[in-house]
Formats: structure tokens, C-alpha cells, sequence
């Protein structure tokens, strides 16, 4: 029998994931159908209930909904506690429905896998303290970086979330002005490039060899990534970590783990040729 999931948002037409979720299936030789749903605010708790009494296996969730499917859960792993944000929710056997972030997830194993950049030991600026950064900071400290400065706008918006995770790790937190150093791998988690803004950034925050992530993607380079390359840092863009995160949920769907490689490769020819 062919097994049921979705990708819920709103808006929602432009999701990749059906065709990334339809690789992997392919790929892998599951027979699963991944469709997309479009729900109105504030309705996502009946469409869930809903999607899961009549047979449904598994959901994505994006924006504006990874509070809701948090609260909808009834069990959450911890890397979806520490994010306080659910993007892929999975029908247990008793019935009860688990919550869990791959974002961060996909982060690292695109830096790490796909891109060849190393975390362990490094100096590693996040840019932003919103619901993005707070998502991934948990896999990131995993990976045992030396040190994570968190630099935000509004700097009690970063103090807050070093303050969440310093259990973990060396994690300190500041403005976009002051610095504590240098850093090997800086990670734009800040919305501001959507809007095609970029907040001013003293040069001397690059390190040598710096490698430059932004979590986001386009046709063209974000202004963070044209900021950091005209500086001479290494750079790329969040397409591979659309495609991770996909991956990492439907590892947790079907215990497998697909080749992430072709479909990134075709999504980003899909992009270029746009
Ligand atoms: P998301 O879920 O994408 O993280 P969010 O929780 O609204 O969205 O957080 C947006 C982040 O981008 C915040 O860190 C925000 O800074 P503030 O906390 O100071 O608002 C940051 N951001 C958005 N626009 C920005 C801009 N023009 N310059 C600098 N930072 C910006």
C-alpha cells in the first residue's frame, strides 16, 4: 500500500520538496505519495489531526506552521526541543505522532558531507537569533566547533539564546558592531537577505580561509554571500541544506538514507538556467 505524506505551509506552491521527497523515493524504491498542502493560519491543528486519522505517515512543515506541529505533538526528540520549532512530524506505531527538527541537521551535512568544510575546532559565527539560528544551534554544537558567537540586532535576542544553550558549549553572544575575534565559518541564520538587506559587518570578523553559509537560497548570490566573496571568503548558499533536511526526515520516515547528490545537482541547474 502506498504510504502518505505532505508538506504543509502558506504560502506553499513553491515547496521543492515534493520533487526532492519524489527523488528520493525513486531512488530508494519506496512506494510512498508526498503531496503539498496549502492551510489557512490558525487550521493547522485540524489538518494534522485530520491527515493522521485517515492513514497519513508522515508531514513537513514550513512556514508559518513549526510552532503549531511543536504543540501538536505528542512526544518531541530533543533536537526539535532545543529548536522549539517541529518541521517533520511522524505517525508513531501506538498512534501518537513524533516531532522533529532536521534542519540543523541538514546544515551540518551540507557543510560538512557536501561542501567538505570542517565544524570541529572552529571559530563559528551565527548571524541572527531568530527561529532560524535557534534551529541549529544543537546539531552545530554537536559537531564540537571551538566556539560559537551568536551576533544579532537586537543583542538580547542573542544573549537570550547563548544563555539557552551554554550548557553545551563555549557560546557567547553580541551586536553586529563588536566582535569577540575572527571566525572560520560565519552562517547568515538572519532573515535580513530575504529582503535583500544586509546589516553593515566589520571586515575583520572573516578569518583566513573563511568559509561563508547563508541559510537561504536563490537564482542569484544572496548580498551576504556577494559581501563575503568580495572579501575573499569561500561561499555558498542554503539549496543543500533544503535538500539535507529533506533527507534527515525521510531518514526518520523510512529508515533510509537517500543520496542526496543528484537531486541537489538537478536543483541547482533547475535555479541557474531560471
Ligand atoms: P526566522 O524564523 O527566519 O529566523 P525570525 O525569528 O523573525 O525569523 O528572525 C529573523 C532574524 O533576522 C532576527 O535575528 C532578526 O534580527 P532582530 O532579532 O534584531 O529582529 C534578523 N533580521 C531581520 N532583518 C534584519 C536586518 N535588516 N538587519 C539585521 N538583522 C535582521
Amino acid at each position: 500500500m502506498t504510504d502518505n505524506y505532505a508538506v504543509v505551509g502558506n504560502p506553499i506552491a513553491h515547496s521543492l520538496s515534493p520533487r526532492i521527497h519524489g527523488a528520493f523515493a525513486a531512488q530508494t524504491g519506496q512506494d510512498i505519495h508526498y503531496g503539498r498542502q496549502l492551510v489557512e493560519e490558525g487550521a493547522f491543528a485540524a489538518f494534522a489531526r485530520g491527515f493522521f486519522a485517515s492513514g497519513g505517515c508522515g508531514l513537513n512543515v514550513t512556514m508559518p506552521f513549526k510552532l503549531d506541529a511543536c504543540d501538536f505533538a505528542d512526544e518531541l526528540t530533543e533536537r526539535a526541543r532545543a529548536a522549539g520549532a517541529v518541521n517533520t512530524l511522524k505517525k508513531l506505531h501506538d498512534g501518537r505522532v513524533l516531532g522533529d527538527n532536521t534542519d540543523g541537521a541538514g546544515l551540518v551535512s551540507d557543510i560538512r558531507d557536501n561542501l567538505g568544510w570542517v565544524i570541529r575546532d572552529r571559530r563559528v559565527l551565527v548571524l541572527g537569533a531568530g527561529g532560524a539560528a535557534r534551529g541549529v544551534l544543537l546539531p552545530l554544537l554537536a559537531e564540537t566547533p571551538e566556539r560559537i558567537h551568536i551576533a544579532n540586532r537586537t543583542v538580547a535576542k542573542a544573549e537570550w539564546l547563548a544563555k539557552e544553550f551554554s550548557a553545551d558549549a563555549e557560546i557567547t553572544a553580541g551586536g553586529l558592531e563588536e566582535f569577540p575575534c575572527a571566525f572560520d565559518l560565519i552562517i547568515n541564520a538572519s532573515s535580513a537577505g530575504l529582503s535583500n538587506e544586509m546589516p553593515r559587518l566589520p571586515e575583520k570578523i572573516l578569518g583566513e580561509n573563511c568559509k561563508a553559509y547563508d541559510m537561504v537560497y536563490g537564482a542569484e548570490p544572496t548580498p551576504f554571500m556577494c559581501w563575503a566573496k568580495a572579501r575573499g571568503a569561500t561561499v555558498a548558499d542554503g539549496l543543500g541544506m533544503l535538500v539535507g533536511q529533506a533527507a534527515e526526515s525521510f531518514f526518520l520516515w523510512r529508515g533510509l538514507r537517500p543520496d542526496v547528490a543528484p537531486i541537489l545537482q538537478q536543483l541547482r541547474k533547475e535555479l541557474q538556467n531560471k
